[in-house]
């Protein structure tokens, strides 16, 4: 449960605006992530970001209204979420955290639902092609 009052005292939407445009400059850039989002524009998936992650923190449910509900483990099936690519989100949501004006206690509230959620999207051990299939 997210306290009431959270997602005000972060900052609210600016804060999450903020959040995700810190988040996606270095997804923008990176050579594993970038090639994940096909569209020419990230506008689309930091909408979706946003979106979500003002809803998990008790602002706006504007996500399911237009998405319906997150089930992110499965909209993540289409893309290779290896360990690799778990570590290069976190580090970069770690890294556009500190965008944000937090206390230590809502910084550390944050970044530990984002090491769960990111460890909770892994869905491939094969960071290459997957060996298992050929030796089938
Ligand atoms: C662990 C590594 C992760 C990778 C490589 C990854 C990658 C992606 C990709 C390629 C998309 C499709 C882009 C789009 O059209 O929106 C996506 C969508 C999305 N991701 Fe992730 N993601 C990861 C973790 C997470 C985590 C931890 C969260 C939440 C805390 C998250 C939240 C979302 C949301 C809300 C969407 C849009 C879903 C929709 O409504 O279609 N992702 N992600």
């Amino acid at each position: 449960m997210i306290e009431d009052g959270f997602y005000d005292r972060v900052g609210g939407h600016a804060a999450f605006v903020t959040l995700v445009d810190a988040f996606y400059e270095r997804v923008a850039v990176d050579p594993v992530m970038r090639p994940m989002y096909p569209e020419d524009s990230l506008e689309g998936a930091k909408w979706r970001l946003t979106a979500f992650l003002e809803q998990y923190w008790g602002g706006p449910t504007t996500y399911s209204d237009e998405r319906g509900h997150p089930r992110l483990r499965m909209r993540h099936s289409p893309f290779p979420v290896t360990f690799d690519a778990r570590d290069r989100w976190l580090r970069y949501m770690t890294e556009a955290l500190d965008s944000l004006t937090l206390s230590p206690m809502d910084h550390a509230t944050m970044l530990d639902y984002f090491e769960r959620a990111a460890a909770a999207m892994v869905n491939t051990g094969d960071d290459t092609s997957d060996t298992r299939t050929r030796l089938m």
